[in-house]
């Protein structure tokens, strides 16, 4: 595995995590997410918008002095004292990022900035050279990039690399693209950048259409080395791409030879902190962090997932820190998961009182969604009063 397949993971959950409407962390609750998303070992977080408010300025400066390694990061806007703000909450950072940029869509241009292409090429560049007199590693972002002109957009990047930027960050704002197209967009960048080497192209994808997980696997395979995600896939809107399902893609697909440095055992205990931290419940199909995702309830998959548990899954549940796969007994369930239910709990039942107690079985589950184990427990006692 070479450096150049590193697949850096830039982690925002507590900056556009953090946006989701009824998510709110104080200090002390998002520093103690920063120690566990270092410890599960991204590359880089994005604290937060320090002139957004006090609040914000403050737990990026504690998060800056808290961790060790990681790269810490803190958003800003085309403006000066947007930087100057970020370059203050960073100031003990070990390895401090200024992330700043603006809109490049047409749409931003003319409804957000009254402006012209040319104007905003200018305040792109001057954003990066503000930044770099602070830090030096900078990373730049063309707000909806996914709906922005490939050709403007190539000048642009072409124009902030020369001013500095380490990083150019091409969010699909709206989660508009199809992965195809958010592919030929990074593969365009590539090709037509011509100083596209001295900085490493980062894919910011929202998931406006389900697609913000694609679209981010279609940008590194176009060559971007960087994803901007976040725990769980929160987010504004939609939310954002799901560090555990890139980080989890990644590792399944390994013939396209890409790693992380993130430690898959932490994603589901990280999942959970944040969940509980932010109140934000996980819904229960969610890829590799949902409440299901590592339940069987229909019969064919249970007799399957019991005679080779690989029929039915992908992952093995301890790889992501899952204890273990669960066999879950509603009416679709079989006999063969009937009697595994049983063996748990201690009952070595034949094959024809398996039979018999599967009769009885399915009258209890039609009027239960799920049969629990003091269901179970009953049912055996059934079978021990027939003799
Ligand atoms: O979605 C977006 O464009 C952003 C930028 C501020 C990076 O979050
Ligand atoms: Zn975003």
């Amino acid at each position: 595995m070479t450096a150049q397949n590193k697949i850096h993971i830039f982690d925002t959950t507590l900056r556009d995590g953090e946006q989701v409407p009824g998510c709110k962390l104080n200090t002390a609750e998002k520093v103690e997410i920063a120690l566990q998303l270092e410890a599960l070992g991204v590359d880089i977080i994005e604290a937060g918008f320090p002139i957004s408010s006090p609040g914000d300025f403050q737990s990026v400066r504690e998060i800056a002095l808290a961790v060790k390694e990681v790269t810490v990061c803190g958003l800003s806007r085309a403006v000066q004292k947007d930087i100057e703000t970020a370059a203050e909450a960073l100031r003990h950072a070990r390895r401090p990022r200024i992330h700043t940029g603006i809109g490049t869509s047409d749409l931003h241009i003319r409804a957000k900035f009254n402006s012209t292409r040319e104007e905003i090429l200018e305040r792109a560049v001057q954003c990066v050279r503000w930044a770099k007199n602070f830090v030096d590693d900078v990373e730049f972002y063309a707000e909806d990039a996914g709906r922005t002109d490939d050709e403007y957009l190539a000048r642009v990047v072409e124009a902030v690399i020369r001013a500095g930027a380490t990083v150019v960050n091409i969010p699909d704002t709206t989660g508009y693209c199809l992965p195809h197209q958010y592919g030929e967009k990074i593969a365009f960048l590539v090709n037509n950048v011509p100083n596209i080497d001295r900085a490493l192209i980062s894919c910011h994808c929202h998931n406006d259409l389900g697609l913000a997980t694609a679209n981010a696997i279609a940008g590194i395979i176009a060559g971007a080395r960087q994803i901007e995600c976040t725990v769980n896939g929160l987010g504004e809107r939609a939310g954002n791409t799901s560090l555990e399902e890139v980080v989890m893609i990644i590792r399944q697909h390994a013939h396209l030879g890409f790693f992380t440095g993130v430690e898959p055992r932490q994603l589901n205990p990280i999942s959970r902190i944040v969940s509980d931290t932010m109140r934000m419940p996980v819904q229960p199909n969610k890829a590799i962090v949902g409440s299901n995702a590592f339940s069987h309830s229909s019969g064919i998959h249970q007799d399957g997932f019991l005679k080779n548990a690989q029929t039915y899954e992908i992952i093995a549940p301890e790889e992501v820190g899952v204890d273990s796969s669960k066999i879950v007994l509603t009416a679709r369930s079989g006999r063969s998961a009937l009697a595994y239910r049983f063996r748990k709990l201690g009952y070595d039942f034949t094959r024809d009182e398996v039979d018999v107690l599967y009769q009885k079985f399915l009258q209890v589950a039609d009027q239960k969604k799920e049969v629990q184990d003091t269901d179970l427990q009953e049912l055996a006692q059934v079978l021990v009063a027939i003799g």
